[in-house]
């Protein structure tokens, strides 16, 4: 498994990232010198995943900090840098009262802290044998370390209750064929990528016993944002009495954003998709809160009616 440090750091002069975009063929990093270029570097998925995403925003304040930048511009260039994943928003916030390294530091060590906390939790559903199927990649290359979903995964295997992993390709990033396989395989978890659109013969031919994700943003009503394709498998899940496990730190529940439907979906360029043709690529989408079976963040497992429990998770 990765050290946090090997993700995403601070060093002087510079945030350091692992380019997710190289992997799992190349172990390069990527030095941004500012705000700027720590922005772009979001913007191009170099560092992906929510909490990651938010690590590396509160390391890039603690930079402009360091280098006397203007810190009102550094905060507007990050927050600007990718609209869904709120952990960007929520780490800014957290950094305005103290942009210290110490404090990026600080949050970029709760956050693994927390992650290991809910895989806990989440490991506490699962039964001996669970033939689990995952989206994306929610990894500790997507929290900065650990992991939530992929997390989750780890520590119930190490309670011997994973048998196999379906890990979705996740179109047109390929952030499980790439990334979410590559942990499993470093972590010897027994795992087959498959194409997206594989999901729900599977699920029929009863090789599926649930669905563990991530999220980017949790609306305070539990509907929630995560990488395009997670609704339509709530939907197979839910016709096949599977169960859907959403697994996500308090950082990334929202109470200012009531429901789904003012959670702003990120619309990439669709050349991700085809230079040939027209093309539209919103990269995520809202599962309903009816469709999930349980919410997981650090302070334990969440039930419907969401709303009472995530506000009492995030005021904790
Ligand atoms: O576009 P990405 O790769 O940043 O999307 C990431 C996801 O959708 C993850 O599932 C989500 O951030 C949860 S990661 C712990």
């Amino acid at each position: 498994m990765l050290e946090p440090e090997q993700i995403v750091r601070l060093e002087p002069g510079a945030v350091v990232l692992l380019d997710q975009r190289r992997l799992p063929g190349a172990f390069e990093e990527v030095r941004c010198k500012d705000a700027k270029e720590l922005a772009q570097a979001i913007r191009t998925m170099v560092v992906r995943g929510a909490p990651a995403i938010g690590v590396a925003a509160a390391y890039g304040i603690a930079l402009a900090a360091a280098n006397g930048d203007d810190l009102g511009e550094a905060d507007r260039v990050l927050r600007a840098a990718r609209p869904t994943a709120v952990n960007l928003a929520w780490a800014l916030d957290e950094m305005r009262d103290d942009p210290s390294p110490e404090h990026a530091r600080r949050i970029h060590a709760e956050e693994v802290a927390r992650c290991r906390r809910m895989s806990a939790h989440t490991a506490g559903l699962l039964s001996p044998g669970t033939r689990a199927l995952t989206h994306c990649n929610a990894g500790g290359l997507a929290t900065g370390g650990y992991g939530s979903a992929v997390g989750a995964l780890l520590e119930a295997s190490r309670r011997n209750l994973v048998s196999h992993v379906w890990v979705d390709e996740t179109r047109p990033l390929l952030q499980g064929a790439r990334l979410t396989a590559w942990e499993l395989e470093a972590a010897q978890i027994p795992h087959a990528v498959i194409a997206d659109s594989a999901a729900a013969s599977l699920m029929a031919a009863g090789e599926v016993d649930c669905v563990i994700t991530g999220a980017d943003r949790i609306a305070a009503n539990g509907d929630t944002a995560n990488k395009i394709g997670t609704y339509s498998l709530a939907v197979l899940a839910r016709h096949h009495a599977l169960p859907l496990y959403v697994v996500a730190p308090s950082s990334t529940v929202d109470e200012s954003t009531a429901t789904g439907r003012e959670i702003p979906i990120e619309e990439r360029d669709p050349a991700e998709i085809t230079e040939r043709f027209a093309a539209r690529n919103p990269a995520f989408d809202v599962t309903p809160a009816e469709l999930i079976t349980a919410i997981v963040t650090e302070h334990g497992v969440h039930r419907a009616p969401y709303a009472e429990s995530l506000a009492s998770a995030v005021a904790a």
